[in-house]
């Protein structure tokens, strides 16, 4: 396409913090340190995870690069920056988390397939650009529409990388239009992060974010947008990132039986502590993040010394000092929630949080209970083990 050179290789790859704990070098996914990521409510850009299925492409020419905007719809056009420019610019503040976050947990019970992640591959951001419903204005799609006329009931986003999964083919996912036309819904076509320029790993010069769902459908480098009748039949959508029952295995899999996963579920996971720490006995600081999918607050966080048997709740808050209402209108709605708690703890011991999100879902306490062979979803307590001693640590 215009203003993309290639074909990109991973020898053109950006420069990273280095602090980040690297899962894969090609394609490059990479973490924060727990501790990092739970110091801040915004994410800082270079401590977001990384989550990448290809090289990371190149776009250098911004006044030729283009969207376009096709399929099932009566006005198909080419959108270029300026036109995305030009258009109300929104900031969203979302938490973004990858389907696979926690997988290694998950595979230590039983082996999965896919890139294994600890607990940070998961941020949170203030995405800066315009509303997907905005921009599908500009092709005749008014706000509010299920379907177009010509039968249109999904939005996909079609990236300018290419992977393996897709035969080299590029990266791509939908999401339904109803969701894709709803302003409440604040699916942005982001050119910002934190206030920044979108960088060329997150996504430059375009990327979709669609808030409280799972990451991968929150394409970066978006190439095109297509209105289709069906969701998008690419392998990220079809052969990924669906939710299986733990008796389903390699040989026995029909993945047209369950649909893509969206939402993600309600989550927590302590970051002040890994299960490395030896502490002294006294007080210790347990604090973390909670968030949960769909626009969905966290209504509780809590907190174990004994593994689960008796619990205390959490203080949570998105802003330092102001404690954290669910569902309140000073709250984001998309956002995770930082939780503390000052606990006594005078033996070793197993630290447990669990969330509770606004419509009272529950994490599952055993990993085993929802393990599955791609190992998405780990929403099991967290868990982080501690060892106490009286001798001079
Ligand atoms: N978009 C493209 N074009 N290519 C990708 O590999 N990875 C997806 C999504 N969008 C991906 C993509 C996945 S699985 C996740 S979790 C998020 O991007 C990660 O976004 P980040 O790297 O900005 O954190």
């Amino acid at each position: 396409m215009p203003g993309v050179t290639g074909p990109s290789d991973y020898s053109l790859e950006p420069p990273r913090h280095p602090s980040l704990k690297i899962n894969a070098k090609e394609p490059f996914n990479a973490e924060p340190p727990r501790s990092a990521l739970g110091a801040a409510y915004v994410t800082p850009v270079d401590l977001f995870y990384k989550r990448n299925h290809g090289p990371i492409p190149i776009v250098d020419d911004i006044h030729s690069y283009s969207v376009s905007i096709t399929g099932l719809i009566e006005n198909p056009k080419q959108v270029f920056f300026k036109d995305i420019m030009a258009l109300p610019k929104y900031n969203v503040t979302a938490t973004m988390q990858c389907a696979g976050n926690r997988r290694t947990a998950m595979s230590q019970t039983r082996t999965v397939k896919g890139v294994g992640w600890d607990v940070s591959a998961i941020g949170n951001a203030v995405w800066g650009g315009a509303k997907l419903a905005d921009v599908l204005e500009l092709v005749g799609i008014p706000k509010f529409t299920g379907a177009t006329k010509s039968g249109g009931k999904h939005v996909e986003f079609v990236s300018v990388d290419r992977c393996k999964e897709e035969n080299g083919g590029p990266y791509k996912a939908s999401i339904p239009l109803i969701q894709a036309t709803s302003p409440d819904a604040d699916v942005l076509l982001a050119y910002e992060m934190n206030g920044e320029t979108l960088n060329r790993d997150h996504g430059y010069p375009l990327r979709g974010i669609v808030p409280g769902v799972i990451g991968a459908r929150s394409v970066k480098w978006l190439d095109s947008i297509n209105v289709i009748a069906e969701e998008c039949q690419g392998f990220f959508m079809q052969k990924d990132y669906k939710m299986f029952p733990p008796s389903v295995n390699w040989d026995n899999i029909n993945w047209s039986t369950r649909r893509p996963q969206m939402d993600f579920p309600v989550q927590c996971v302590i970051c002040s502590l890994e299960d490395v720490n030896a502490l002294k006995p006294g007080k210790v600081k347990v604090s973390g993040y909670a968030a949960s999918g769909g626009g969905r607050g966290i209504e509780r966080v809590d907190i174990s010394v004994d593994g689960g048997n008796t619990w205390v709740e959490a203080s949570r808050h998105q802003q330092p000092g102001i404690p954290y209402i669910a569902e309140s209108t000073c709250s984001d709605k998309w956002a995770w929630v930082l939780f503390e708690a000052m606990i006594d703890v005078q033996q070793s011991t197993q630290i447990v949080a669990k969330a509770v999100d606004s419509a009272a879902n529950v994490q599952p306490e055993k990993v085993e209970d929802i393990w599955n062979l791609r190992g998405i979803l780990n929403t099991s307590w967290h868990r982080v083990q501690v060892r106490v001693g009286h001798s001079n640590l």
